[in-house]
């Protein structure tokens, strides 16, 4: 699976694309494929001098809805755009161009993207595609200063090669970046909005000398999931990660480390302000004794290397949650390969956990690098759910289900998974 699975926060959205006449008009072609690929219903509007670029019929092949390239299309016996505006969730222009920017702020409506945002109540994203010199214009800026103020969402445009071959600012969003606002515009009122969550992830680096390090297989994907997701719930998402092999989700704040004490300070540093505290980080237990100034010397015979315990990341927070009242909300993974429940109900009450999703990490669909998870999730109150296999992107949108009931204090009885 290559991340075309239904994402929690795009299922059954009505999503409206509007496609303006940019060279980047082929970009577009990539977001309305994944978000259709994703859940979304997307109903593509395009200009005139978009269908110079791409035509219609590649757009509507992948969306599997006729696309609105006229203003006086009708449906229903409506006036189509008026019809369609009423029931959109989202409206993302992408590319858009300086003139039709300049249409929408004005409020003129005279194709079928400008005169079916006027109409709409749905928020508006724009990830806006032009030359520098156009794209700095006062009349460019103001325009989108007004549509900002006025709360619509702008992803990019990013410094690059331009259409002209020129190098500057202009380009459009890549179609990942403007999928990922997407899902954060949309998920901005959900059930973790106001809510704080923090996560750990990767697999912490234990230096030996100044050119080698300990540390084990996590690729951080699992952790980078349940950032995306739980900022498609409405949280502000604080990763504190060692290198990872994924790139941080759009939206997300990072905070970067090494070691597993380096990680433990960072958590401890923004713990009064977090209220829910996910450790999806692979957290060496141990560090090696002494870290040598210089690079070690091959010698002959075995080279021992005694190694010292790092601190239990988790057990720490868990040991003083009762005092300080924070996280509210406390959740784990165990890795394991053996006797995985009573393993994972140790370490849920060692820990002081609320949940814990337990994983068999020596099964091929699960653990390290894959994009699969098989997990069992406990709880504290001996409350046990094996989940299906499932993609990471699935797991981490379940669990958030689960957070944000316990963030507001509701039963778990109705979850049904
Ligand atoms: N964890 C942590 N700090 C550590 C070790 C683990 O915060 N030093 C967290 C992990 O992020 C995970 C949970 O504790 O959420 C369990 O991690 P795991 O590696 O399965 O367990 P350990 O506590 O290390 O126990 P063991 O290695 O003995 O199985």
């Amino acid at each position: 699976m290559d991340g075309h699975q239904v994402i929690r926060v795009l299922r059954g959205k009505h999503i409206l694309l509007g496609v303006t006449g940019g060279i980047a008009a082929y970009k577009a072609v990539t977001v309305a494929s994944r978000l259709t690929q994703s859940g979304a219903v997307v109903d593509v509007l395009m200009t005139e001098a978009a269908q110079r670029f791409v035509a219609p019929l590649t757009f509507s092949a992948l969306t599997g809805r006729t696309v609105r390239s006229d203003l006086w299309s009708l449906g229903n016996g409506q006036i189509m755009h008026v019809t369609m505006a009423h029931e959109a969730d989202l409206f993302v222009v992408a590319p858009a161009t300086a003139n039709t920017i300049a249409k929408l702020a004005l409020g003129l409506a005279d194709d079928p993207i400008s005169a079916t945002a006027l109409a709409s109540k749905a928020p508006l994203l724009l990830a806006p595609a032009m030359e520098t010199g156009m794209w700095e214009s006062p009349a460019t800026q103001g325009h989108v200063q007004t549509l900002a103020d006025r709360g619509a969402f702008v992803v990019g445009p990013m410094a690059g090669r331009l259409a002209s071959g020129a190098v500057g600012l202009g380009r459009m969003a890549e179609p990942p970046q403007i999928i990922e606002m997407a899902r954060k515009v949309l998920g901005r009122n959900g059930s973790l909005a106001g809510v704080h969550v923090a996560i750990t992830a990767g697999g912490t680096q234990e230096p030996l000398d100044p050119v080698r390090f300990l540390t084990n297989r996590s690729s951080g994907k699992m952790g980078m999931a349940l950032a995306a997701s739980a900022r498609d719930f409405g949280a502000r998402v604080t990763v504190i990660h060692s290198p990872l092999q994924v790139p941080v989700p759009f939206g997300v704040e990072s905070i970067p480390v090494r070691t597993a004490v380096e990680m433990r300070d960072a958590a401890f540093d923004i713990l009064p302000e977090v209220d829910v505290l996910i450790g999806a980080a692979a957290v060496a237990d141990y560090q090696p004794a002494e870290v040598a100034p210089q690079k070690i010397k091959k010698k002959h015979g075995s080279l021992p290397i005694e190694l010292v315990r790092n601190p239990d990341i988790l057990g720490e927070i868990g040991a003083q949650r009762k005092a300080s009242g924070y996280p509210k909300v406390m959740v784990g993974f165990a890795a394991e390969t053996e006797d995985l429940l009573a393993n994972a109900k140790a370490k849920l009450e060692s820990k002081k956990l609320d949940l814990i999703l337990v994983n068999d990490v020596s099964a091929p669909h699960s653990g390290f690098g894959v994009d699969t998870n098989q997990v069992t999730l406990l709880d504290r109150w001996g409350d046990v759910r094996p989940w299906p296999l499932l993609t990471k992107d699935e797991v981490a949108d379940r669990l958030m289900v689960w957070v944000a009931r316990k963030v507001h204090g509701k039963g778990l009885a109705d979850l049904g998974d």
